[in-house]
């Protein structure tokens, strides 16, 4: 990975397999995805929710997850970042998640989240399924042109997303990134896969 937090190599996934633990694993930011696969990885292979402990997230940070055998991306994003995304409204393909299918309703909007500062997406690219990099630098510094305003860009064949996941016009990816159901147990602790309280229909 360059200095700039754009990945130039090809996305590898490490699947650690742990057992007996509660909580998935976390690895931050600047490396690729390391990910934590407990307390069972058949169960979760399975579709079983996974819960994250969102709370060593700092600004600016991603962490990544396994479930159901896709990667999925937590970014606590910074104020800067939450203010770019109205920016980008012209620029984007469906800017107001209007296309149900990529994200349950409390995701339909420019934040694509229940949280505005907490972003959940899978990283995978809804162009041919590869992985995204991310690319949060903004400017020429992060290697994809001066006005780049921050985001994802899938290296496979030059998809580009913003920091909600965003599609961006004139690149082969159809759609938004999905964003997964998800809940939040507590403030910092994250149900990914679902949305449901036990007992609730
Ligand atoms: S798979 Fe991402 S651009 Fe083709």
């Amino acid at each position: 990975m360059s200095e700039d937090g754009v990945d130039r190599g090809k996305r590898r996934f490490l699947i650690a397999l742990t057992t007996g633990v509660g909580t998935v694993g976390i690895v931050f930011a600047a490396t690729p995805f390391v990910l934590s696969m407990n307390p069972s990885a058949r169960a979760r292979a399975a579709g079983a929710p996974v819960d994250v402990d969102i709370s060593k997230l700092e600004l600016g940070q991603m962490l990544v997850v396994a479930w159901r055998g896709k990667p999925v991306y937590i970014v606590n994003r910074t104020k800067a970042m939450l203010a770019q995304l109205s920016n980008n409204v012209s620029l984007l393909v469906d800017p107001y998640s209007k296309v149900k299918s990529q994200q349950p309703p409390y995701a339909e909007n420019i934040y694509r989240a229940r949280k505005p500062e907490i972003l959940v997406v899978l990283g995978v690219c809804t162009h041919l399924g590869c992985a995204p990099s991310r690319a949060f630098t903004v400017g020429a510094a992060s290697g994809l042109g001066a006005n780049w305003p921050g985001g994802f860009f899938c290296h496979c064949h030059g998809s580009k997303y913003d920091m909600s996941g965003r599609v961006f016009k004139n690149v082969p990816a159809p759609l938004n990134l999905d964003v997964p159901p998800y809940m939040y147990l507590t403030d910092t602790l994250i149900r990914v896969g679902s949305d449901k309280k036990k007992g609730a229909a």
